[in-house]
């Protein structure tokens, strides 16, 4: 298992490697793929979590925590197929299923005995900001690798957790 300049462990989760006409070497295809894969599980993870606060949240914000959780799940979900698919298609074999998500996510579970509105969303405020600087990691990582079209990916994503991000934590602060 490699590291990372952060200490972090880095996974090897490139899977089965195809032939492509995709003019990039393979050892980098291969990294590539895994880093997909790390945030292909990394992204599902956090959309069923946000899902489980929208679910669960009770109190007196009920509807408004409610609507935002469905919101930033929702803003998050399609991301799910395009990094699959960027795995894909360079070649690689998406690892896309819950089990899968859940042995690989560099994310905490999210705990199953908070109810209340504010302590919930300070959980999915976390869990979000965690992913944002993943997702941001990586981008970094894939550009200075030289694969400017997953870097591309990332950066968009990261873009979107940002932003949900502000949503959440903005009811936090002042
Ligand atoms: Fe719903």
């Amino acid at each position: 298992m490699a590291t990372k300049g952060n200490g972090a462990s880095v996974k090897n989760l490139t899977g089965t490697l195809h032939e492509t006409s995709v003019e990039m070497s393979q050892e980098l295809r291969a990294q590539m793929i895994s880093l997909c894969n790390q945030q292909l599980a990394n992204t599902s993870d956090l959309y069923s979590q946000t899902k489980q606060a929208h679910w669960n949240v009770k109190g007196m914000q009920f509807e408004q925590l409610h609507v935002l959780f469905d919101k930033m799940a929702e803003s998050i979900q399609p991301y799910i197929d395009m990094i699959a698919e960027r795995a894909t298609a360079l070649g690689g074999t998406a690892l896309g299923t819950v089990r899968m998500a859940a042995n690989t996510s560099e994310l905490p579970e999210f705990p199953a005995d908070v109810f209340d509105g504010e302590t919930m969303l300070k959980v999915v405020v976390e869990r979000w900001a965690q992913y944002a600087n993943s997702i941001r990691a990586a981008a970094t990582q894939a550009d200075e690798a030289g694969d400017l079209e997953t870097s591309d990916l990332f950066i968009e994503v990261g873009r979107v957790a940002d932003k949900m991000l502000w949503f959440a934590e903005a009811h936090l602060q002042a």
